[in-house]
């Protein structure tokens, strides 16, 4: 079948069911790890007020992967509105406009979201103040083509002193307060992995058939172990109905190094993220 020629883009091949990309295009975003440089951008000093927000050029390309132009796009945890701004910067940047879905607990992060779309001059995407668990039931079924999406982390986010930087610089690796995921101050691993079971099982229903959906998840180090999060979550996401397709390796080359087991363990110093990808079959 003839292919349409672009310059620098390279060939189109009208057969192209999954997005918009040329060829050249395509064989440069299956790359199964991502260390293009995303500058600061998008008003992030707004932004980073948020610790798990994401580069909304980084989720402009995803998008680009996985959905055409006029697809519309669902995240049930949307943070500061890294997947939003995404969504609206395809128009702006000649890649066809997509329509997007935010929902959020904490009114305070869907504020700043508003705020960053107006001073960016981007569409406000549609959002939705509350609990994911409860509020995607008000939505209706198959009218998503792409989930973007990145999962909060228990409470430890919240607590001092989570990198357990502290205990381990002076030695005492096995003392970090982060050692018990069960403590009466942390909701257990097990706990956060049922309620992202219970937002996935949701979410996949919003998802059309043969729609993908990307997850951001960290992996960690506490309580002197490393944690496979992204593992531990992908099998519950499986559980969930969804079929495990890649494991994206995010190389965020603008991650500050620090040293944490010096001189006594080694610790790592976690530069990357996990984008798991999975697919409604
Ligand atoms: C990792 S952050 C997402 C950051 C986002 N990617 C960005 O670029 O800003 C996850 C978000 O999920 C929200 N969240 C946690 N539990 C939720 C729930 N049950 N329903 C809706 N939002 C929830 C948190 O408040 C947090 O802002």
């Amino acid at each position: 079948m003839a292919s349409k020629k672009n310059e620098t883009r390279g060939g189109y091949d009208p057969r192209n069911k999954l997005n918009d990309l040329t060829g050249k295009e395509w064989k440069f975003f299956s790359k199964s790890v991502f260390n293009k440089h995303y500058n600061k951008h998008c008003q992030f000093e707004k932004r980073k007020q948020h610790g798990g927000n994401k580069p909304p050029l980084m989720c402009m390309d995803l998008i680009r992967i996985f959905t055409k132009s006029g697809a519309r796009i669902l995240d049930p945890l949307m943070g500061v509105g890294g997947t939003l701004l995404g969504a609206s910067l395809c128009e702006k940047n000649g890649r066809g406009r997509r329509t997007a879905l935010g929902i959020e607990i904490n009114p305070k992060w869907v504020e700043i979201y508003k705020e960053i779309c107006s001073l960016e001059g981007l569409e406000e995407q549609e959002t939705i103040i509350g609990d994911a668990t409860n509020k995607l039931d008000e939505i209706k079924d198959d009218q998503f083509d792409f989930v973007l999406t990145d999962v909060p982390y228990w409470n430890m986010d919240k607590l001092e002193h989570t990198r357990g930087a502290s205990n381990i610089q002076k030695g005492n690796v096995a003392a970090s307060i982060l050692q018990n995921f069960g403590s009466d101050k942390l909701t257990s691993k097990q706990e956060w992995l049922s309620t992202m079971k219970k937002v996935f099982e949701k979410t996949l229903s919003k998802l059309r058939h043969k729609g993908y959906c990307a997850v951001f998840v960290g992996d960690m180090y506490r309580g002197s172990q490393y944690h496979l999060l992204h593992a531990e979550l992908a099998r519950e996401l499986v559980e969930a109905g969804y079929v495990l397709k890649a494991n994206i390796v995010w190389y965020d080359v603008e991650r500050r190094l620090h040293v944490y087991g010096y001189p006594y363990a080694y610790v790592p110093s976690m530069v990357h993220q996990n984008i798991l990808i999975l697919r409604k079959e």
